[in-house]
């Protein structure tokens, strides 16, 4: 059996929380030794019958000799005492945590006992979790699962004290958290303090009117859940609400504010106020939702969903529309909440990428009404009309939305930061910040080598520039464009090779005038949009992974209708024509400013491996990963070359989707700028060619639809770890894939 975490861990009080952490050490045999001091005879008694200390005691000074952590679990205001009282006692390397709500108090206690200096060993912590219930009987060992656990850390505290406790809380499988002491009592204030504060208060309005009775009969859903915690212990909340005084008054003060903002708009009938205000309030708790969901992200192995395709399919069939474009619905927000007047959108992608986007613009006070089945209603603030968002705006998995919210924030007169997922933020956004600069943003990329998270300052006079761009980028383009729409003078972008013009159509559309001559695109500064209505056509990005899965599938035939078909995009058509492919495109047409068309692909013809034109690369730029699994079930070798930027998207995508190729026995090499695979196919044999893998995603939404596609062809089970990302661009593409054929089934790892 392996060494225990620790000798002896003495526990001080033992109600909920301190026996819910003594019940994971003694299942997980974590100490050698526990024992625990309470007031009450009975809890000890009770403590040692379950198991869960080896001795009792009633003086605190008596139970923490010779302990080697002491876990104070008690009223925070008994804290300065107990510390007092076992000051003497307590061996040198001890480490001293505890399990309180607030922690400046703490701190303040510990400060008083301990004059001279804070022991090394002294690192305060809080576990978010908790129940109604208390005592010794109330403790659960999972109390901490799928919980936070918020560690405050002084100067004084040692690292290895830290990462001791660390592992306890891991233990218990929780999730911990370092934080600052006063940042930590603030963020408790608002989400934790002041809502028990408000339950217990909107309960006892009820209750002092005279009609209560009847009102809490009538009483549906709503009081339910709103009012669920105020059945907490009163003696515990009134003392949180003291310890932690002055940030819970502040966080009162902004609940009035709001509240009163409210009462006015009901008052004087300011509906369409109101109405702005409670979506942007829905729309972050909706929001706030994701951002949850998405946590387990940040953590390098942990993901919350995976796909596992069972081989097999026969059929790959349909006559469906993928949905909307991704960069279109980014630009739409962007656009739309810069210009005069009100934008409808329709076709709008109501993936997790672009919702981001609208929560960020709604932060910066853009009243934006759905989306509602696809259509949304932008309030344009015009050029002058953003304002300043409370705090960091979150970009989701988004490089488009983070490189192109740069240029446009760069030119605001107030300071704003970029955040992201755990893919967004290894991306690279100097490319982005390097251009800005030059026109005279205050601008930092302050993660490590260039990533996000980016800090923007206030800068009103951007310079307009003359800049080659060292890629073929659309997002960095686009990026300097929109910093040009507040710049003096004109701004000119010239682009190695032409990509994706929905930037300057839009504007276009918009009203505003830009100019393209060759690769080279310019707009002047000082200008202003006048609000239209955007259609969004279906994203022809997405329609790839159809039309891969079709051309790699014997007797398929899928239509995929009204997609977007801009010159800009359509490589993915030009390049599996080559390959040979049975595609047809018809029923041509314009929609919102934007060309689009049906894409029908059958299963005919056994593909053929080809040297994919360069020039078609940022023409396709998006579609590589589904390319990649029809070139391994062509004949032949395809060789992909100046593809470099494939290596920075969402992950990079030639070693990912060379790891995965390999794993599933095709024989591939990448290289720097491409990638060689040695097709499996062999002309009119259809045989299933892939065997099975387990595909880890990197977090990347195409390296998982492309993997999925692969099921066509497999003989064996593919699973994919880490899907979840998949909702950023297609949240309806398990349901399609099912539907046309695919045996696709979605697992939920957490929650
Ligand atoms: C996009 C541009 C491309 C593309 C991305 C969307 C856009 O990125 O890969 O998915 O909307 O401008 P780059 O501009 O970095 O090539």
């Amino acid at each position: 059996m392996s060494t225990p975490l620790f000798e002896k861990v003495a526990f001080i009080g033992l109600g909920l929380i301190g026996s819910s952490l003594a019940r994971v050490i003694a299942a997980q045999h974590l100490a050698k030794q526990v024992v625990a001091c309470t007031r009450s005879a009975k809890t000890l008694h009770d403590a040692q019958q379950l198991g869960l200390i080896d001795a009792g005691y009633h003086q605190a000074a008596e139970a923490v000799v010779a302990a080697d952590l002491i876990v104070l679990a008690i009223p925070v205001e008994s804290t300065a005492a107990i510390l007092a009282e076992i000051k003497a006692v307590v061996a040198p390397h001890a480490i001293i945590t505890d399990v309180g709500s607030t922690k400046a108090n703490v701190v303040a206690a510990a400060q008083a006992v301990y004059p001279e200096g804070l022991p090394a060993g002294f690192v305060p912590g809080h576990p978010i979790a908790g129940a109604e219930r208390t005592g010794v009987h109330a403790g659960k060992v999972d109390l901490f699962a799928q919980h936070k656990v918020i560690l405050t850390p002084l100067p004084s505290s040692a690292d290895w004290a830290v990462a001791k406790l660390t592992q306890l809380w891991q233990a218990a499988q929780a999730e911990v958290i370092c934080m600052d002491v006063d940042k930590h009592d603030e963020v408790l204030a608002h989400t934790s303090h002041l809502p028990h504060l408000l339950a217990y208060a909107l309960v006892q309005q009820l209750v002092n009117r005279e009609d209560n009775l009847d009102i809490f009969r009538y009483a549906a859903g709503g009081f339910r859940d709103f009012s669920r915690i105020a059945a907490s212990d009163p003696q515990m909340w009134h003392d949180i609400f003291f310890a932690n005084k002055t940030a819970i008054l502040k966080a009162v003060d902004g609940f009035s504010t709001q509240l009163a903002a409210l009462k006015q708009c009901i008052e004087t009938e300011q509906r369409q106020t109101l109405i702005g205000q409670l979506g942007h309030a829905q729309a972050a708790r909706q929001h706030f939702n994701h951002m949850l969901a998405q946590k387990p992200l940040m953590e390098k192995h942990n993901v919350a969903q995976q796909f596992t395709i069972l081989p097999g399919a026969h059929r790959f069939q349909g006559k469906f529309s993928v949905p909307g474009d991704k960069s279109v619905s980014h630009r739409s927000i962007m656009f739309g909440a810069i210009a005069e007047g009100t934008t409808h959108v329709t076709g709008f992608l109501e993936g997790e990428d672009a919702l981001a986007t609208l929560q960020a613009f709604r932060d910066m006070g853009v009243s934006i009404e759905g989306p509602k089945n696809g259509e949304l209603t932008i309030h344009g603030v015009g050029m002058q009309g953003l304002k300043a968002p409370a705090s960091a705006l979150y970009m989701g998995n988004s490089g488009t939305a983070m490189r192109l919210l740069a240029g446009l924030l760069a030119a605001q007169s107030f300071d704003s930061v970029l955040t992201g997922d755990a893919s967004l933020s290894k991306r690279p956004m100097e490319r982005i910040a390097k251009p800005l600069r030059l026109m005279g943003a205050q601008i930092q990329s302050t993660g490590e080598r260039g990533t996000p998270p980016l800090s923007i300052s206030a800068q009103p006079a951007l310079q307009a520039i003359d800049y080659d761009l060292p890629m073929a980028s659309a997002q960095v383009k686009s990026g300097i464009l929109l910093a040009g729409l507040w710049a003096q003078g004109t701004t000119t972008v010239t682009e190695p090779e032409p990509t994706r013009d929905h930037t300057e159509r839009m504007l276009r559309a918009f009203g505003y005038e830009v100019k393209t001559e060759g690769n080279r695109i310019s707009l002047q500064g000082g200008g202003q949009l006048v609000a239209t209505d955007i259609q969004v056509p279906s994203d022809i990005s997405s329609a790839a992974f159809f039309m891969v899965g079709a051309a790699i599938c014997q007797d398929s035939d899928i239509t995929l209708e009204a997609v977007g078909i801009n010159p800009t995009r359509t490589g993915i058509i030009e390049i599996l024509k080559q390959m040979g492919a049975d595609l047809t495109v018809s029923n041509e047409r314009i929609a919102g400013g934007e060309p689009i068309a049906d894409i029908r692909i059958r299963g005919s013809r056994t593909l053929k491996g080809i040297h994919i034109p360069e020039d078609q690369v940022p023409l396709a730029i998006d579609e590589f990963p589904a390319l990649f699994i029809a070139a391994a079930c062509a004949q032949g070798r395809t060789v992909l070359t100046g593809a470099a930027e494939l290596r920075v998207k969402e992950s990079d995508r030639i070693q990912v989707m060379a790891d995965g190729l390999i794993q599933m026995g095709i024989d591939c090499t990448p290289t720097d700028d491409g990638i060689v695979i040695e097709g499996k196919g062999k002309d009119g044999d259809w045989s299933a060619i892939f065997a099975g893998a387990e595909i880890e995603s990197h977090h990347d939404h195409r390296i998982a639809m492309s993997f999925s596609m692969a099921g066509l062809r497999s003989y064996e089970t593919i699973r994919i770890v880490g899907t979840e990302t998949v909702a950023t661009s297609f949240p309806s593409f398990t349901e399609l894939s099912k539907q046309a054929g695919l045996e696709i089934q979605v697992h939920e790892l957490t929650e």
